[in-house]
């Protein structure tokens, strides 16, 4: 059996050739491992046929920001989509190009657009009329050079996800209406402080079909035409990310309908693709390791407890989202209805609800997969407990990649 970069051998779970429960005892529990080939392969399959296109993939650094997992997509040529500063300052460290950085986000800070400008970015992709005068003002301050934008469209296209994370209609705060796009272009293009780059757009995530994505491209790119009309050159046309991946049993993102798409309509005109994936490169390349510590019963429900919770793995709390749970030793065992939940003292705090599982005991080894996307980012220090560690597999190596915080760091900031 494997599910993503994860496999039984002889009923012992493994990432790469690294047996998964070596890590936990070596590392400790909660703890999430990543697979170095996997990520490589999922980056691979995007920035392939991307390059043909003659763009490239922008790597959404918020999915899974973890230096080392950075540095390994820097190193294959991955351009990154950052929405703060501080994610400006990770993906510098980590070795990106800045000539290969995308800028997105709502709420640019002029402390933001600085180190953007300063950094030396592909382009910011501006949300709003009042960030344009913003990115123009700190570069008409900045007095070196013309500030590169693009302006983030918001398509009107509706795409089947979680309401939380679905994007591109107008009820939601993401873009500019399509229709006062043109306008703030030609404005754009008249300003000595600014050089259009692109177009932008972005319609959510975890969306499944491919159809949304085609009916955003097609606005972009009749925007792109009818600014060309006009003389307005928008040479990159940034599609966003949001490509969805199975974490039960949905039928897979078809990346090779949407490229064979993408290259159709793209053929021939002179633009260049962008894409900012982010769970499709790192979502089903990385597991939470859990340890149960107790299995209690009430009439009505098996609760596992588990050391790892709603502080480490955020998405069952906040989207009732689900993972798939598997145990690292395979037994053969009856199932039955279980919850897996956490140690914090909330009744949201749960890793999995009514799952038929086997039996359970304590010091047994859990993996929650799909945990590689919008798991440790979202990590917390709530009920002061310490974020886990991160451990990256390379063949029949595990390494460290962020070590567990320590109940010092836990209140290293504060001022009593
Ligand atoms: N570009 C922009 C402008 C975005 O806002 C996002 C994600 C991405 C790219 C990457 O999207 P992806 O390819 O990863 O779907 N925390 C949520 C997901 C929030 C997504 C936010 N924006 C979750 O755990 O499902």
């Amino acid at each position: 059996m494997e599910i993503g970069a994860f496999h039984y051998r002889a009923d012992t779970l493994f990432c790469e050739d690294v047996e998964l429960a070596r890590v936990a005892a070596r590392f400790g529990t909660p703890v999430y491992v990543y697979s170095r080939a996997r990520i490589l392969a999922n980056f691979r399959r995007i920035a392939g046929p991307l390059g043909e296109l003659d763009g490239f993939a922008c790597y959404s650094a918020k999915a899974n920001s973890s230096l080392a997992i950075l540095g390994l997509l820097a190193q294959a040529g991955s351009g990154f989509d950052i929405v703060s500063g501080g994610e400006l300052t990770r993906v510098l460290r980590a070795g990106a190009t800045p000539g290969r950085v995308v800028f997105s986000g709502v709420g640019k800070t002029s402390d933001e657009i600085d180190a953007a400008l300063a950094a030396g970015v592909l382009m910011l992709n501006v949300e709003s009329a009042g960030e344009l005068d913003a990115v123009e003002s700190r570069a008409r301050h900045r007095g070196a050079g013309r500030a590169p934008v693009s302006i983030r469209i918001n398509p009107d296209v509706e795409a089947d996800t979680h309401p939380y994370i679905s994007t591109g209609r107008t009820i939601h705060k993401f873009g500019v209406p399509k229709a006062d796009a043109p306008e703030l272009y030609r404005r754009a293009a008249r300003s000595p402080h600014l050089e259009v780059r692109g177009i932008a757009c972005h319609i959510g995530s975890q969306i499944l079909d491919v159809e949304p994505f085609l009916r955003a491209a097609d606005e972009v790119l009749a925007l792109a035409r009818d600014l060309r009309s006009e003389r307005v050159a928008t040479e990159y046309l940034d599609l966003g990310g949001g490509f969805g991946i199975p974490y039960r049993e949905e039928h897979p993102f078809e990346f090779s309908r949407f490229f064979a798409e993408l290259e159709r309509r793209f053929c021939g005109e002179g633009f260049r693709p962008l894409l900012e994936p982010g769970r499709s490169v790192v979502g089903d390349a990385g597991v939470l390791l859990v340890r149960v510590l107790y299995v209690k019963g009430t009439e009505s429900k098996r609760f596992i407890v588990v050391d790892g919770g709603m502080n480490d793995l955020l998405r069952p709390a906040l989207y009732g989202s689900y993972h798939e749970i598997l145990a690292l030793e395979h037994r053969d065992s009856e199932r039955s209805a279980a919850d897996v939940v956490g140690p914090l003292c909330e009744t949201g705090d749960f890793l999995a609800r009514d799952r038929s599982l086997g039996e359970f005991k304590p010091g047994d080894l859990l993996a929650v997969l799909g945990s590689g996307a919008y798991g440790f980012v979202l990590a917390s220090n709530y009920n002061s407990r310490p974020k886990p560690a991160e451990v990256l597999i390379e063949g029949a190596k595990a390494r460290l990649i962020r070590r567990r915080e320590s109940a010092d760091e836990l209140f290293a900031a504060e001022i009593p």
